[in-house]
């Protein structure tokens, strides 16, 4: 599946986004290891803390769907330049997805990648447990 495909689901899911607060719209798609496509925006609540953003509601849905591989995450944001994850999203990010590949896009064009090793250098993971 090329970037482009990936960053257009993102940018339609980012359409649905309830952000009525911030007006910050965020759209999300995660791709399984097998090619499904995953999405998600972001979901704002009027108590503000209770708010989730899209990269957790992509993670989230496909694991109650059941999906446990993951290859790539976009995320789509109207900012003057590509918006990163925030770093709650980058650690449940690593927890179900270890070192996806990031593309960021916003709407103008511009695109960027990372990896999320790129982006979360020492992880607190389960490793850390023992
Ligand atoms: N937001 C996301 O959906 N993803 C991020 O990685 C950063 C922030 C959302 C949360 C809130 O609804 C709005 O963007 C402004 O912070």
């Amino acid at each position: 599946m090329s970037d482009s495909d990936l960053l257009s689901a993102a940018r339609k899911a980012r359409r649905l986004a309830r952000a009525a607060f911030s007006n910050f719209k965020v759209g999300a798609a995660l791709e399984t290891r097998d090619g499904v496509i995953i999405t998600g925006c972001n979901i704002e609540n009027a108590t503000y803390g209770l708010t989730m953003c899209a990269e957790r509601v992509a993670m989230f849905k496909a694991l109650s769907d059941g999906h446990r591989q993951f290859r790539r995450i976009a995320v789509v944001t109207g900012a003057r330049t590509p918006a990163p994850p925030c770093g709650a999203c980058r650690q449940v990010l690593w927890e179900f997805g270890g070192n996806l590949e990031i593309v960021l896009a916003n709407l103008r064009g511009a695109t960027v990648r990372y990896t999320l090793s790129d982006l979360l250098p020492l992880p607190f993971d389960a490793r850390r447990l023992k």
